[in-house]
């Protein structure tokens, strides 16, 4: 069988039953966006450097995936989790490109001593808390779309008077594997400084 046609399956199998996802608490529902804190986590995360968001998620995420698929220093399989991060810092490389740091959160089971990974362009990543402006948008988002609703979310923030928001990077944030075609679940976030 085709190695994309298995990890698909894999996947629909993970998350046929709900998925663990990282934990956070909601500060304030607006009608537009929701505040939220996510407490210190480990997560594993790996970065690019590319032009495309697109691009640069494609690769990023089978470095994940294979973590977790057993390329880590115990061999071990580890649950999928929700959401998937990505932290775009823009124009950051040498020929403008953006610089794309995707992470998937580490499972309640692995937090305190999670396997070191064999790849060295994938490490644990010990997350400090996180408080974020979080806009959700549905279908199956193009590098355009996430650019869009982040414009839309700092406007909005812009428009509430939210303060100290800062708006330099922001979140792709992620809840379906990359098979979901349909009524898929997107995020972008800002940060409270
Ligand atoms: C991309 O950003 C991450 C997270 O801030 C950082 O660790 C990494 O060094 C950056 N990569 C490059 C090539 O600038």
């Amino acid at each position: 069988m085709n190695s994309l046609l298995v990890l698909g399956l894999l996947l629909v199998c993970h998350l046929g039953h709900a998925i663990e996802s990282a934990p956070y608490t909601v500060v304030n529902s607006a009608e537009s966006y929701e505040e939220r804190v996510y407490p210190a986590q480990k997560w594993i995360t790996t970065s690019i450097l590319s032009i495309s968001h697109d691009v640069a998620t494609s690769v990023t995420f089978y470095r994940l995936f294979d973590y977790i698929d057993g390329q880590n220093d115990a061999g071990m399989k580890i649950d999928m989790t929700a959401p998937v991060t990505t932290l775009v810092i823009p124009g950051e490389g040498p020929n403008c490109e953006n610089n794309f740091t995707e992470s998937f959160y580490i499972p309640s089971a692995h937090q305190a001593n999670p396997p070191a990974p064999t790849n060295s362009d994938v490490y644990v990543e010990e997350r400090p808390e996180l408080h974020i402006f979080s806009r959700r948008f549905h279908g199956f988002a193009s590098d355009e779309d996430w650019i869009v609703n982040a414009a839309q979310l700092h406007d909005d923030l812009v428009a509430a008077g939210e303060e100290g928001v800062d708006y330099q990077t922001y979140y792709t944030v992620g809840y379906d594997s990359p098979f979901v075609i349909t009524d898929r679940t997107n995020e972008v976030w800002f940060m409270k400084k």
